[in-house]
């Protein structure tokens, strides 16, 4: 078998799949207040076809974990059902997903019998005037009894990932931490990415990785983790207290603008109309529905998988500047239609 592999010789196994564009928040940094124009139904992927690929990933592709993503994944009625028509066939293969948390209370019981084992969590706050503020809702309740629930219902470890906005929230880094480890939860910060759909994000006005570890110390000690960070985004850190030394924990830190990650990626990522993203800030797609749709082979979807990934860029989308240099284009689709 010949997995994802491309030209400078990374090799793709994990599987990002965005199952819905929609989402029931409009995050500033995400979403315009109005929303987008959605896709059409019959340009998203049925449940079906979510799990032909699923499977295609897995058996000819050396896919070997798939994160659901959305827009919000919850938002698809059919979520249990794609869980466990892969989860069936796969038992081995780890299932998570990347939610905003609302409606999880309602879902997770489900979610877990079908087969997710992991989720990850987006909060930027836990403070409910600073929440709407962001989110442009009143739902910050929502989002805490889902996560709490999503405990009960032995999904773990649970992860959070917060993104810090320069004005808005930049100076709750350490309160959302002592909130996450008082909780047992694993937060992470991201650092805001040139992916909003308003195309207004600017570097110098991003809160960086270096400002974010200076904030926390302030009020804890951070320590390099031991455990090796192989291909995930984030780098971890040990938080201990300062007075006693005691860890009271982690937290990690996405750097993607600051201190990118790409050349250890091991991601490929589909949307939810079935084009293969390379890379998170590709300007290319390549379009696998006309194939799920016109009877084509798995083997010849497969082919088509593999050769989009053969073509993934060297870094952030392009081979020459990072994120925000000059050059820098900022890809066509925003975070919620790409899938994160
Ligand atoms: P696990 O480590 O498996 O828990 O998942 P994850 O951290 O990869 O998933 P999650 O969806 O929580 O992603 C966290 C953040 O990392 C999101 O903002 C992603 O956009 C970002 N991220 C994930 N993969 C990449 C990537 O390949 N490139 C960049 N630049 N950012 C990424
Ligand atoms: N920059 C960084 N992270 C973002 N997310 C959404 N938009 C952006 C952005 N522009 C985060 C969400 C979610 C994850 C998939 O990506 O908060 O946790
Ligand atoms: Fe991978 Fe692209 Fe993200 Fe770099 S920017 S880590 S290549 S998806």
């Amino acid at each position: 078998m010949t997995g994802l592999i491309d030209q400078f010789g990374r090799t793709a196994t994990d599987l990002r799949m965005s199952l819905i564009d929609k989402c029931n928040l409009r995050c500033q940094y995400c979403m315009p207040a109005e929303g987008l124009d959605w896709l059409k139904k019959d340009d998203m992927l049925t449940a079906h076809e979510v799990i032909r690929l699923a499977d295609i990933g897995i058996s000819q592709l050396g896919i070997d974990e798939i994160r659901f993503t959305g827009g919000e994944p919850l938002v698809r009625a059919d979520l249990v059902d794609i869980l466990d028509g892969v989860h069936s066939k796969h038992p081995d293969v780890d299932l998570s997903m990347t939610t905003n948390g609302i409606n999880l209370e309602r879902k997770v019981d489900d979610l877990v019998a079908a087969g997710l084992s992991r989720i990850n969590v987006s909060l930027d706050t836990v403070c409910p005037e600073t929440f709407a503020k962001i989110t442009r809702r009143d739902r910050l309740t929502k989002v805490l009894s889902g996560l709490h629930s999503a405990k009960a219902a032995g999904l773990g470890p649970i992860k959070i990932n917060a993104v810090l906005l320069r004005g808005i929230n930049d100076t709750q880094a350490a309160e959302l931490l002592t909130w996450s480890l008082a909780h047992g939860y694993k937060l992470r910060f991201i650092e805001q990415m040139p992916l909003d759909a308003d195309q207004n994000w600017k570097r110098a006005n991003m809160v960086t990785a270096a400002e974010i570890r200076e904030q926390i110390s302030q009020t804890y000690t951070l320590t390099p983790h031991e455990a090796p960070r192989g291909s995930a985004p984030a780098e971890l850190f040990n938080v201990a207290d300062p007075a006693t030394g005691e860890v009271l924990g982690t937290v990690g830190i996405i750097a993607s603008v600051t201190e990118p990650f790409c050349a250890e990626c091991t991601r490929t990522r589909l949307t939810a109309d079935a084009k293969v993203r390379s890379c998170l800030f590709s300007h290319t797609e390549t379009d696998l529905m006309e194939l799920l749709r016109d009877g084509s082979s798995d083997e010849a979807i497969a082919d088509a998988w593999r050769e989009a990934m053969w073509h993934k860029p060297k870094a952030h989308g392009q081979t020459k500047t990072g994120l925000g240099m000059p050059g820098f284009v900022q890809p066509e689709r925003s975070m919620s239609a790409i899938g994160g």
